[in-house]
């Protein structure tokens, strides 16, 4: 069954993402820039040391990867779209697609399409499946709010769409076999790893599921890959997708879609046809000139990854210490579901609005990330997240911060 890409609206980018992503933007040296205002109404800039914990809204990137997003375009643009440069282009783009097929153990390097992000992932799947009126979907709140958006967007076509909130993985199985039975479902749209609290979604159940009931599985990595071992030696959902500047420690404007079955395989009445002009699984998901440099980044801080090791070990241990503190302290409460969570991120909410606020007035060089609880939108949510790189003393001085505080 091919899916034929379909004109729809383009993923939107609201100011509200554009808000979030400028901060972050300056976080890659760890070094913040606070503005401050002199008495005499001139302003001054005053460098303060950061203490980063949003390492799930963006990882800092190596040295190496800066030197081979250079290097790559420095090399193009000495060979631009000449025989030799279009050479260059497809051979590197390729190489990048084989390393991250090692990596991710899938079995055909032609199932990965490069993306610039997470979001555009999505709607590039949702894009190409044939909706029929009363088809569904099933989804969670704990999806991003991009994600999401698209999912909605579907629904004037007359998609219905059903969140789960779960509170276990045997819940969410049994919640989704049910509507599995009972509905028209088309597909499941759901995170491997959740924004909002680091839990860890049984994908590999959901997907023996999904093949019984011939519903599509749909899977956001963005929290995953990177973070926790990901690998698919002997199955595959039907569309996986990640982006690289998260866990991957990669530059802004990468990632990665993986094709399952259905994107790959042609309809019965296409067939002859696809012989014929037979592309790879890729070439419909990788619109238009790719900036390649972007790309042998992306490629390069994943290889850097695998070479180092997701230290698991290490970000359970900072994970175990956050939660003993704050089981320590008063006025707030873990969020957290019966089940795996994952080692790098670890959220909770205030349980009285004095903690809230004054946790939202929290010291400015503390970054972490705010969000409104997807239950009850006026309450707040806080997530701290970290990599192996994320410096002992600032957790522990964000430790000491609560213990001195509540
Ligand atoms: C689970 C999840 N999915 C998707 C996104 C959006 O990612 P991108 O900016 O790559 O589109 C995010 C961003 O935080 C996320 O956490």
């Amino acid at each position: 069954m091919v899916y034929r890409p379909r004109p729809t609206h383009q993923p939107g980018v609201s100011p509200k993402t554009i808000a979030s992503i400028l901060p972050l933007s300056f976080n890659l040296s760890l070094g913040a820039i606070a503005l401050s205002r002199k008495p005499e109404g001139r302003s001054i800039f005053l460098k303060a040391h950061m203490i980063y914990l949003n390492v799930a809204g963006l990882s800092p990137f190596k040295q190496d990867v800066q030197q081979e997003i250079t290097t790559t375009l420095e090399q193009f643009s000495r060979l631009l779209y000449s025989d030799e440069g279009i050479h260059y282009y497809r051979e590197t783009v390729q190489r990048c697609r084989e390393d991250l097929a090692q990596w991710l153990q899938v079995e055909d390097g032609q199932r990965i399409a490069f993306v610039p992000n997470a979001t555009t992932a999505n709607w590039l799947v949702l894009s190409r499946i044939p909706w029929k009126s009363g088809d569904q979907i099933l989804t969670t709140t704990h999806e991003n709010s991009t994600v999401l958006k698209e999912i909605m967007a579907l629904q004037p076509r007359g998609i219905h769409v059903h969140t789960l909130d779960p509170s276990s993985p045997d819940e969410l199985e049994t919640q989704i076999e049910q509507l599995l039975k009972s509905r028209q479902v088309r597909a499941i749209v759901i995170s491997h790893v959740s924004h909002i609290d680091g839990r860890i979604f049984p994908i590999e159940r959901l997907y023996r599921l999904t093949q019984s009931y011939h519903a599509l599985l749909i899977v956001d990595g963005a929290q995953a890959v990177g973070h926790i071992p990901v690998n698919f030696p002997d199955w595959q959902p039907d569309a996986y997708f990640f982006p690289g500047h998260k866990w991957c420690a990669g530059p802004m404007g990468t990632g990665a879609l993986i094709l399952g079955k259905p994107f790959v395989e042609p309809d019965e009445n296409d067939r002859n046809e696809e012989e014929e002009t037979k592309q790879p699984a890729w070439a419909a998901f990788e619109l238009g000139t790719q900036n390649i440099g972007l790309i042998a980044g992306f490629a390069k801080a994943c290889a850097i990854k695998q070479q180092e090791g997701l230290k698991t070990a290490t970000l359970e241990s900072l994970r175990e210490e956050v939660r003993q503190t704050l089981s320590e302290t008063s006025g707030v409460k873990f969020l957290e579901w019966e089940g795996p969570h994952s080692p790098g991120i670890f959220s909770f909410t205030c349980l009285d609005k004095q903690t809230e606020l004054h946790l939202q007035s929290k010291p400015h060089n503390i970054v972490w990330k705010i969000f409104p609880l997807p239950k009850d939108l006026n309450r707040t949510g806080i997530r701290v997240s970290w990599s192996s790189d994320t410096a002992k003393a600032d957790l522990e001085s964000v430790l000491t911060f609560f213990q001195d505080n509540y």
